[in-house]
């Protein structure tokens, strides 16, 4: 019996010691991974970036068609819609002031978004043809601003593609 409680005794401190080890790996490597949570500005920007994101490839399954529906269409205004207003809260909040290329990226990506819009919601003749010609355009400004900034995302976004810049 005595002999048990000192067994006891000495599996419970090496437990504590155990789980004080423990706990202080989780807490060193918590540390870096909470701060940059703690950054809401780089937090706001990666939400916006992945729904623009979601928006660009929902259109992007959607080019070469023989022929597109009503519902495709509908995709293509989301598309430009989502982008566009999302290309405003970049311009209001941001794009550095002393960033030419940030700006000028940002800019044509509203453009070219805002040009979507237009066709999708017109639906002419040949509506199609022009939403694929913005659409390449649109895709020029993700390349281009992402390869200014040296955001190495390509390979996962335009595979098979260089991210050599685009005019
Ligand atoms: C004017 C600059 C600019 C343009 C244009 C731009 N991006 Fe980005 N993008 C960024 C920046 C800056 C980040 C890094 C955000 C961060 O810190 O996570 C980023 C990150 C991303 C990410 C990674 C998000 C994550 O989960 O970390 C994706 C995906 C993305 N962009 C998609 C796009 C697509 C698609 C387009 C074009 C339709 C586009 N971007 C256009 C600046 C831009």
């Amino acid at each position: 019996m005595f002999l048990g409680t000192r067994l006891i005794r000495r599996l419970s401190v090496i437990l504590l010691i155990t789980s004080f080890f423990v706990l202080w790996g989780e807490c060193a490597l918590a540390g870096p991974e909470e701060k940059k949570e703690e950054d809401p500005k780089k937090k706001e920007l990666k939400e916006l970036m992945k729904k623009i994101d979601h928006w660009y490839k929902q259109s992007e399954e959607r080019m070469g068609y023989n022929m597109v529906t009503n519902s495709d269409f509908e995709v293509f205004l989301k598309t430009g819609e989502t982008v566009s207003s999302l290309s405003d809260v970049l311009l209001k909040k941001f794009v550095p002031p002393d960033d030419k290329i940030y700006l000028k990226e940002t800019k044509d990506m509203k453009k070219y978004s805002d040009e979507m819009i237009k066709s999708a919601t017109e639906r002419y003749v040949g509506a199609y043809e022009d939403i694929q010609y913005s659409f390449g355009r649109l895709r020029n400004t993700c390349k281009n601003c992402h390869n200014h900034l040296g955001i190495q995302i390509y390979t996962s976004l335009y595979p098979g593609e260089t991210s050599k810049e685009t005019p």
